[in-house]
């Protein structure tokens, strides 16, 4: 028997019910994976109040690290007895353990502890695929990144140090600045305090930036596009603040710029390329120049919790549920 949590309809934080329940061996092409730690992400909220489609009753989450308890016939690269984690799959990573298909599993290597692994699953991954795929950056570039002090932001941070990029990062408080800061962040504005657009014009000496990577929406999408350089690209990469409509005919206006909407499951496949994207975020994590550690712990049971603290802006760097 593992302890899970559900949901039967969307709604607010209190739809999350903590049950109990039977999960069986391993199919063919599965294993069974022990959870240590699952890691919340905003994603969760989105499938939790409808936002993203999702079939009902449910399972919630799909990123945790754990070990590899059985495996079901015909699975040969993962084995039993193996520490790794994903970021893809089916919903119903809020939970003790689970079936998982063998082949989204992510072996971790030595040297990256399962604490630290529940960080970099989903938001080191996003990094990853934001910043070498999406929109890649070689380096010497100045961008703005909305969020920066959340949990994909502290890991973007420290990519963007690491590979020589200038970031400049928007973040809501002066805590969460100095964080942002203290992580490789160059510069930091407050949003709701300054002027994300004009700040940003005075510290690239009027060009503005060739990239935005905006995972906040509506709230920030005309100093978003206010802050790019003709032709920049806006990468639209959430949606915390609700969701973004763009008029064409604006991107005309404000210099032929370029918009794109990524989603992690276009970017991670085949399986030897996912394999390629964590090799690349752990080999940072192992030179030291990624350091992630949860800055959120609950218990599983107080998941409900957890997404009130992430939803009101109440967190900074990853949120994890404990066993
Ligand atoms: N496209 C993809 O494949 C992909 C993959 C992973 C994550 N994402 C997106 O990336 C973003 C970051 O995810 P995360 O899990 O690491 O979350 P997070 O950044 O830790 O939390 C969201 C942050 O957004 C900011 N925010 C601004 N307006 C907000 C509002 N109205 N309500 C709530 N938060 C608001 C807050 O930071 P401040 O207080 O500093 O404003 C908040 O801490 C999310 O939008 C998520 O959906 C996208």
């Amino acid at each position: 028997m593992t302890r899970a949590i559900r949901f039967y309809e969307t709604g607010g934080p209190e739809v999350l019910k903590l049950e109990t329940l039977e999960i069986g061996e391993p199919g063919p092409g599965q294993a069974r994976v022990r959870h240590t730690y699952v890691a919340v992400n905003f994603i969760d909220i989105y499938i939790r109040t409808g936002f993203y489609p999702n079939k009902l009753p449910s399972g919630l989450g799909s990123d945790a690290v754990g070990i590899v308890e059985a495996v079901g016939p015909g699975v040969t690269d993962i084995k039993v007895g193996q520490r790794v984690g994903y970021l893809i799959g089916p919903q119903g990573a809020y939970s003790d353990a689970r079936i998982m298909p063998a082949d989204v599993l992510i072996p971790l290597p030595d040297g990256v502890s399962d604490k630290t692994a529940s960080t970099l699953m989903m938001k080191g991954m996003t990094a990853q695929y934001l910043f070498r795929q999406v929109h890649p950056l070689k380096g010497g570039e100045t961008i703005l990144y909305h969020a920066a002090a959340g949990g994909v932001g502290l890991i973007a941070c420290q990519w963007a140090r690491a590979i020589g990029v200038t970031m400049i990062g928007v973040v809501s408080s002066d805590e969460k600045a100095e964080l942002a800061r203290a992580n490789g962040c160059a510069h930091t504005i407050i949003s709701g305090r300054e002027d994300i657009a004009k700040r940003v014009r005075e510290i690239t000496d009027g060009k503005g930036v060739p990239v935005v990577y905006d995972s906040v929406g509506k709230d920030t999408l005309t100093a978003s596009l206010d802050s790019l350089q003709p032709r920049g690209t806006l990468v639209s990469n959430g949606t915390s603040s609700g969701p973004v409509v763009i008029d064409t005919v604006l991107l005309a206006a404000k210099g032929s710029l370029w918009v794109t909407r990524p989603a992690m499951m276009h970017y991670i496949t085949p399986r030897a390329h996912m394999l390629d994207m964590a090799k690349e975020l752990f080999d940072l994590v192992l030179a030291g120049k990624i350091v992630s550690e949860p800055r959120q712990l609950f218990p599983l049971e107080r998941a409900a919790d957890a997404h009130r603290a992430l939803a009101s802006r109440g967190t900074s760097g990853a949120t994890v549920l404990t066993l």
